[in-house]
């Protein structure tokens, strides 16, 4: 009989892998709310528009879509910035500003697949909606870079890179480039990283041959690592643009350096994001060791919430994926071994003793205690077996001899110590031994 697979690229979750994506999760959801984020949800599946011309080419060519029964062309959704865009534009007079919002949900891209790729995927969305300053983009690198700290990442594993996309036009304008010009040329520094001087070739192919000029500035620009570099290269500048605009970048990397964070931030002109919203600041983390794709990216976007239909609204935001994060923490040995492990393993003897163990597992149950047992009869030897493998820092030991006297056994399973209590004593000793750490 033929097996059923599943599509190319899509994932199933079997309960140890569920259990640690809940993990990861669990984590995010506590950090974002630690810095003040509300988190809210939306459709799966949108109509194909919400993305075209928005998103860019890139993921425009990557959509699942199709006409559905009613003869609407729809998408499943390939990130959440449009969305939440139109979440908020459609009460945006009504929402307390500044907005701080987060999502954590499932994406389809038709990509190839690769380590850290996949066809679906989830991400931890996080926006800020309503500030137009740089301190949006303080708050937000803040909870991007806590996002991978809380699980025992540092700044010897992962690093953002900061660029910005306004320094760009700016700078290219000024090198006499037009509009169409600068976005063809802002792909061309988007793919040069990976495809080197080939990277140009659609720019010539569009507008002709590239003066040698402007290719060594834009790569001379492209260059930049440093705040000191930065400010060199723009010193002969006249913009006064340009001036202003190293004041904010002045400012984001002070407020990081003061919140400690400043290991963590590279400058980085590199970087310019693929998508075609960003209008400001972009950032992207990386692990810093390996050949993992991006753990994160985002950046500001202040002119999507209009595209959309509603009101004009400054914007910025990022998204962290799950699959890069989840191999960089296996990576790196900071995904725990026992996840879901009770905290209580009871071993239990024959019929008689499982009567008396179903109430002291039902009272710790009913206590908060995570407790197992096995369902069946099974020889002691296994039973401790199970409970070493289940991961559980103490077991419940119901013998005759415990039973008929009345009591329990206590095992420490670290420290392998033991202990018998009277058996309306044992909720009381759990609860002491979980509340002494
Ligand atoms: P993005 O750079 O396309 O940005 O995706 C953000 C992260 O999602 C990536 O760094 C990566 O970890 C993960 N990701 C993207 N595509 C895949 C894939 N095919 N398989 C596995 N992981 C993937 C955005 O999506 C923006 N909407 C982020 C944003 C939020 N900008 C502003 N607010």
């Amino acid at each position: 009989m033929a097996t059923f697979q599943t599509l190319p690229g899509f994932r199933e979750f079997y309960p140890e892998d569920l259990a640690r994506r809940n993990h990861v999760f669990r984590s995010w959801r506590q950090t974002a709310s630690r810095f003040g984020f509300s988190e809210y949800d939306a459709p799966v599946l949108e109509p194909l528009e919400l993305y075209k011309a928005k998103s860019g080419d890139e993921i425009e060519g990557q959509l699942f879509s199709f006409t559905d029964k009613g003869g609407r062309e729809v998408a499943l959704r390939p990130e959440m910035t449009p969305t939440v865009c139109r979440l908020v534009g459609a009460r945006a007079n009504a929402l307390k500003r500044p907005i701080k919002w987060f999502s954590i949900a499932e994406f389809f891209r038709y990509e190839r697949m690769q380590k850290g790729r996949g066809r679906c995927f989830y991400q931890f969305n996080a926006d800020i909606f309503g500030e137009p300053g740089c301190e949006a983009e303080i708050e937000l690198i803040a909870l991007l870079v806590q996002c991978l700290c809380a699980f025992g990442l540092t700044e010897q594993d992962f690093y953002v890179r900061l660029s910005d996309r306004n320094l760009w036009f700016y700078y290219l304008e000024s090198l006499g480039l037009d509009e169409p010009r600068v976005r063809a040329m802002l792909s061309a520094v988007d793919r040069h990283e990976k495809y080197g001087d080939a990277a140009f070739e659609p720019y010539i192919k569009e507008f002709g041959p590239l003066d040698e000029t402007v290719k060594s500035r834009v790569l001379g620009f492209l260059g930049v690592k440093s705040l000191a570099a930065l400010e060199q290269v723009l010193a002969s500048q006249p913009d006064s643009r340009l001036a202003a605009r190293l004041a904010d970048w002045r400012r984001v990397l002070e407020a990081l350096d003061a919140m400690g964070l400043a290991g963590y931030v590279e400058v980085d002109l590199g970087v310019v994001r693929g998508l075609a919203y960003y209008t400001g600041f972009v950032f992207e983390a990386f692990d810093r060791k390996g050949d993992l794709r991006a753990l994160a990216g985002g950046g500001r976007y202040d002119d999507l919430v209009q595209k959309l239909g509603g009101p004009a609204l400054p914007a910025v935001g990022f998204a962290i994926g799950d699959m890069t994060f989840s191999l960089l923490l296996e990576q790196r040995g900071l995904m725990p071994k026992y996840i879901d492990a009770p905290d209580v393993y009871c071993v239990i003897g024959g019929a008689n003793e499982r009567r008396a163990a179903y109430r002291e597992i039902h009272a710790l149950r009913a206590a908060g205690f995570r407790v197992d047992y096995p369902l069946r009869e099974t020889a002691f030897g296994k039973q401790f077996k199970a409970a070493a493998e289940s991961g559980a820092k103490l077991a419940l030991i119901f013998g005759s001899d415990e039973v008929a006297r009345g009591a329990a056994k206590i095992r420490d399973l670290t420290q392998r110590t033991e202990t018998e209590v009277p058996r309306e004593q044992v909720v009381a000793h759990v609860r002491d031994f979980f509340s002494a750490g």
